[in-house]
């Protein structure tokens, strides 16, 4: 079973307390959400290989570890994955970007596709699947099955609020991936929200409503 990391950084936890408040504004929701996606980034990649190398500091020769070369790509689920873009791609900016569109039908609660662009590469990657809420899980999952359908093997969702529910999904839908949270909530409402989550992303990311 994918394990789940839940980022109990205390500049993380203080971020996202200020996002959660319905009173903090667009502007600063954008700027927090883009600095939280920053601080994940040093636990999200931990795993990532290192290999030596040797260099000369002023002073003599020394061993250097770099990263081992493997090819890193982001995939944000449109529209709210598109706020963890620039914060992840500050610390590692020769990752490529794919982009899935998917919204959730307010009715059914089921994602529905509606674009897909994703790096012809993708099997040689390492993915990380963006977006910052994993309610009941149903546009997470839905995404990595598509990355899984075009080649993409090695998947890590990055998520900044989940629910009990969301995690339980990707689980059992997708074994093989591990999942990094800012908190893990207390559970969905009847509309499928988060509770206490901190409402639409989306809306309050893009300061529509
Ligand atoms: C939100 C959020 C996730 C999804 C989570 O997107 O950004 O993609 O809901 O819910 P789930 O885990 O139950 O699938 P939304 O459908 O509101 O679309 P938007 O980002 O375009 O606003
Ligand atoms: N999508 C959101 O943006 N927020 C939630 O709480 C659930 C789904």
């Amino acid at each position: 079973m994918g394990e789940l990391h839940v980022l109990e950084h205390p500049l993380i936890q203080h971020k996202l307390g200020i996002m959660r408040d319905v009173n903090t504004c667009t502007k600063d929701f954008r700027e927090l959400l883009d600095e939280i996606s920053t601080l994940m980034v040093y636990e999200v990649t931990r795993g990532l290989s290192t290999k030596p190398v040797e260099i000369t500091t002023p002073i003599g020769p020394a061993t250097a570890y770099v990263l081992s070369g493997k090819k890193l790509g982001l995939i944000p689920i449109l529209r709210a994955g598109l706020g963890m873009v620039d914060g992840i791609m500050r610390m590692m900016p020769n990752a490529r970007i794919g982009h899935i569109g998917l919204y959730r039908d307010p009715v059914t609660l089921e994602p529905v596709e509606y674009y897909c662009k994703l790096p012809p590469d993708i099997e040689e990657r390492d993915l990380f699947v963006l977006d910052p809420m994993l309610a009941t899980g149903g546009s997470s999952s839905a995404a990595i099955t598509f990355v899984k359908n075009r080649g993409g093997k090695n998947i890590t969702l990055v998520c900044l609020i989940a629910a009990p529910e969301g995690v339980s999904r990707i689980q059992r839908d997708h074994p093989d991936v591990e999942v990094f949270v800012a908190a893990l909530d207390e559970k969905l409402n009847e509309h499928g929200y988060i509770v206490p989550g901190l409402g639409d992303a989306g809306d309050r990311l893009f300061g529509t409503r």
